[in-house]
């Protein structure tokens, strides 16, 4: 039951409908803290209404209102604070999660609607970047977040593998490359020539120009230049799909900037034939002042297309191919101003579909307080950071658990566990400093923690070794255990926001209160304890385990049963 809209509905019988149940549904507060009850409202919102003080609102609601379903409905001040009835609430929570099991929390919101995601899109030849890491796990949850809400997500790796920077490439490896020294090592070698090529095309800039040709060439078919780049790709593609297995996320498309290169022609004819090209300095541009934007670049004055080009290109592939509801591209926030003009641009090419573009952006991750940077060098390798973290969990686990059976998996999913959580109970938005003993640690407010609470319960259950039928009533009224039900009963709606603000932290905030309200629960409580609650107790525990363990699932982390 809508516990919430349940009691708007009575306050405004109580007052005869002077405001609306939806009105007042609005101003229902949950109180910080479970002794001012597990909703509140505010009676000052009836204070003009009903021409009296708000306390005696509060009051003479109080004695109107039906105490039926709640434990107490009690006036304070100008609030009025309802206390649930345990029994009733956990008998009806219990319920709906053991009958449910992982599917509780479902819900439809989507209709099996077409959702394109584009997200993680590393570029070829480089490492992958703590950016590119940030948009795929955040991808990744919210495409679990939309299958849960009955969308239905296609994860496109929309891979940076064409531009100019490939004309740098093949001009840095005419000069310095060693075929050798790539097969043995492809992306730090590649790194390496692009960020030597770099530095010397600062102090000779015919470098620059001799990279256009290459990327000129690139685009026209040459042969050299296409081997070239195909091997490239291919190197890259394996590191890439190396790094996914790790993380466990799988894409449904790998259709890259190349994929549009024989797609443009269409774009610009397009593009020309609803009189949006400007010429602007022997370039091709469309104007977006009245957006109160810079101007698109679409073709330089040589002919060759940009990044927008493409992305323009890919909109219009996605339109057409997926009929979408909403087409989200899970980019760092840098990149705000390139969305803007992306969707500015097919609105004025009379695409009404383009308020259906979503960019969801994410803040930057930095270290020792500086931004990263490809072209400097200064980068985090992510394959590093999950091999560190995998390491470290297990020497934790060697440390508290040394009999565990199979560790090295346990180990595994705890370590790049601690990575993506770490990633993603922030708000995406928040800039952050990366920390690897940070992100490695196994208290506090992280994803081993989480894991850890689950792994406890599942034990509980072990030992309890009791069947839990999911036909039989259980109801606890144990005010220890009253935090724990509250959230497990908060669950289905904390997807909801999750999905509808594109936001994985909101799950992640919620497992990590969750854990800690029945680690505080488990203190205080003898589980096993034979009395007539156990059988609830252990119904509680198990609806936990179910609910920890998709909020889990949802972020992208495994809950091993033991660690
Ligand atoms: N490859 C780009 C980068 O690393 C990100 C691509 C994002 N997706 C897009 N459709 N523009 O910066």
């Amino acid at each position: 039951m809508d516990y919430k809209q349940k009691i708007a509905d009575l306050i405004a019988a109580a007052v005869d409908n002077q405001l609306t149940a939806d009105q007042i549904s609005a101003k229902i507060e949950v109180p910080k803290t479970l002794d001012l009850g597990d909703y509140a409202f505010p009676a000052f919102m009836l204070a003009k209404i009903l021409r009296k003080a708000p306390q005696a609102i509060a009051q003479d609601l109080v004695a109107k209102l039906p105490q039926d379903g709640f434990e107490k409905i009690e006036a304070v001040g100008p609030y009025i604070n309802f206390f649930l009835d345990k029994q009733a609430y956990s008998q009806e929570i219990l319920q709906n999660v053991l009958t449910a099991g992982t599917h509780y929390g479902d819900q439809n919101l989507g209709y099996q609607g077409n959702v394109p995601i584009d997200m993680s899109s590393p570029n070829i030849a480089k490492p992958m970047s703590m950016g590119h890491l940030r948009s795929t796990v955040i991808g990744n949850s919210i495409a679990e977040l939309l299958k849960k809400t009955n969308y239905k997500p296609i994860k496109i790796d929309y891979l940076g593998d064409w531009g100019t920077q490939f004309g740098k490439l093949i001009q840095a490896y005419k000069m310095w490359g060693n075929e050798a020294d790539v097969k043995n090592d492809p992306i730090n070698t590649l790194l390496k020539y692009y960020v030597h090529f770099h530095e010397e095309a600062d102090k000779d800039p015919e470098l620059n120009d001799k990279a256009r040709a290459w990327f000129k060439k690139l685009q026209d078919g040459d042969q050299e230049a296409t081997e070239l780049w195909q091997w490239f790709r291919s190197e890259s593609l394996n590191y890439f799909m190396k790094i996914y297995k790790e993380l466990g996320v799988e894409f449904d498309s790998f259709n890259g900037e190349s994929f549009f290169n024989d797609k443009m022609d269409e774009i610009i004819e397009l593009l020309r034939e609803k009189n949006l090209l400007k010429e602007s300095q022997g370039a091709q541009i469309v104007d977006l002042d009245k957006y109160d934007l810079n101007p698109a670049l679409i073709l330089r004055s040589d002919g060759g297309t940009l990044y927008i080009t493409r992305d323009l290109a890919a909109a219009l592939y996605r339109y057409r191919t997926y009929n979408f509801k909403q087409s989200l591209y899970v980019v760092g926030s840098e990149q705000t101003g390139h969305f803007q003009q992306l969707k500015a641009v097919l609105k004025e090419m009379g695409y009404d579909w383009s308020d259906d573009i979503k960019h969801i952006p994410f803040g930057l991750i930095t270290s020792g307080g500086k931004k990263l940077s490809t072209r400097k060098g200064r980068v985090i390798l992510l394959e590093n950071v999950l091999n560190d973290a995998v390491d470290l969990a297990y020497k934790q686990i060697e440390a508290k658990n040394p009999d565990l059976a199979n560790k090295q998996e346990v180990a595994h999913d705890v370590g790049v566990g601690a990575v993506i959580f770490h990633d993603l109970k922030n708000d995406r938005m928040n800039n952050f400093d990366f920390d690897l003993e940070e992100v490695v640690r196994f208290e506090g407010e992280t994803g081993p923690y989480v894991q850890y609470s689950h792994a406890r319960a599942m034990s509980i259950l072990r030992k309890a070794n009791m069947d839990i039928p999911t036909d039989q009533a259980y109801a606890l009224d144990d005010p220890e255990a009253w935090e724990t039900l509250r959230l497990l009963g908060d669950f289905p709606a904390t997807v909801k926001r999750a999905v509808e603000e594109y936001e994985p932290s909101v799950i992640a905030k919620y497992a990590i209160h969750l854990a800690k309200a029945f680690n505080k629960y488990y203190a205080h409580s003898r589980i096993l304890t034979d009395d007539e609650q156990k059988a609830s107790r252990l119904a509680m525990v198990k609806s936990l385990t179910i609910v920890l363990k998709e909020s889990l699932r949802l972020l992208g982390v495994q809950a091993p049963d033991e660690m």
